[in-house]
């Protein structure tokens, strides 16, 4: 199944979510170009014409999310095929996503992030019908990784210097990863003792 053709919106405590529209450019924009927004992130945003072809062109792996009336989240859900031999290529197809998120820094330290990152398992694993997720995180972004740890994911990697930073610094970075029998396993936990 495709993220498009899930029910929309779907909803947490704070948030409502649903896939990312040409027209939110601007709302995004005003926040993701907000100076040390993009310190960790891959793509620095400082140019709003760049910035809206980049959204375009990733509309179908988007997801943002709103709080009332303002989008305060986005999130990316890159659904894509793990590594196989070729002879499970076909079946293992489209079994594994790459998931990460962005709050707006007004919004910073109250647990949306970790709100919208249990609810980006879910979609994957309850949604999509996922076989697992996994998440990459420079290894000093500590905001990031405790979200990660926070939902249950399981960190599978820690690189030393394996990426260059825009500061010209070579740094660490982790990946963490959840497979969808330990994610409804943890929920059945959570149903059976509370
Ligand atoms: C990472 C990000 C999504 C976190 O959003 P958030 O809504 O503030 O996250 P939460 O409030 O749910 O949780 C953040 C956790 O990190 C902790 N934290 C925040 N900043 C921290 C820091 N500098 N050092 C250590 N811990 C930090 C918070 O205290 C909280 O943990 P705690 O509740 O156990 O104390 C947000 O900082 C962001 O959008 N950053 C820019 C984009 C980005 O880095 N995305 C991830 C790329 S991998």
């Amino acid at each position: 199944m495709l993220l498009s053709e899930l029910s929309w919106p779907r909803r947490t405590p704070r948030l409502s979510l649903r896939p990312a529209r040409v027209e939110d450019v601007g709302a995004l924009w005003a926040w993701q170009s907000t100076p040390g927004f993009t310190h960790w992130m891959p793509r620095l945003h400082n140019d709003p014409e760049k910035f809206a072809a980049h959204l375009t062109g990733v509309l179908d792996k988007t997801l943002v999310g709103s709080l009332g009336d303002a989008l305060v989240v986005s999130a990316k859900v890159d659904v894509h095929d793990p590594w196989s031999q070729d002879e499970t290529a076909a079946a293992s197809a489209g079994t594994l996503a790459e998931i990460g998120w962005a709050v707006d820094p007004a919004w910073h330290g109250r647990g949306l992030g970790t709100e919208l990152a249990a609810e980006l398992l879910a979609i994957c694993f309850d949604g999509l019908g996922l076989h697992r997720v996994v998440a990459e995180c420079f290894a000093d972004n500590a905001a990031s990784a405790a979200i990660m740890e926070r939902v249950g994911m399981r960190r599978e990697a820690h690189y030393r210097a394996n990426s260059l930073h825009r500061d010209g610094t070579w740094r660490d970075s982790y990946t963490y990863a959840l497979l969808a029998e330990e994610w409804f396993a943890a929920r059945q936990a959570v149903s059976t003792t509370g």
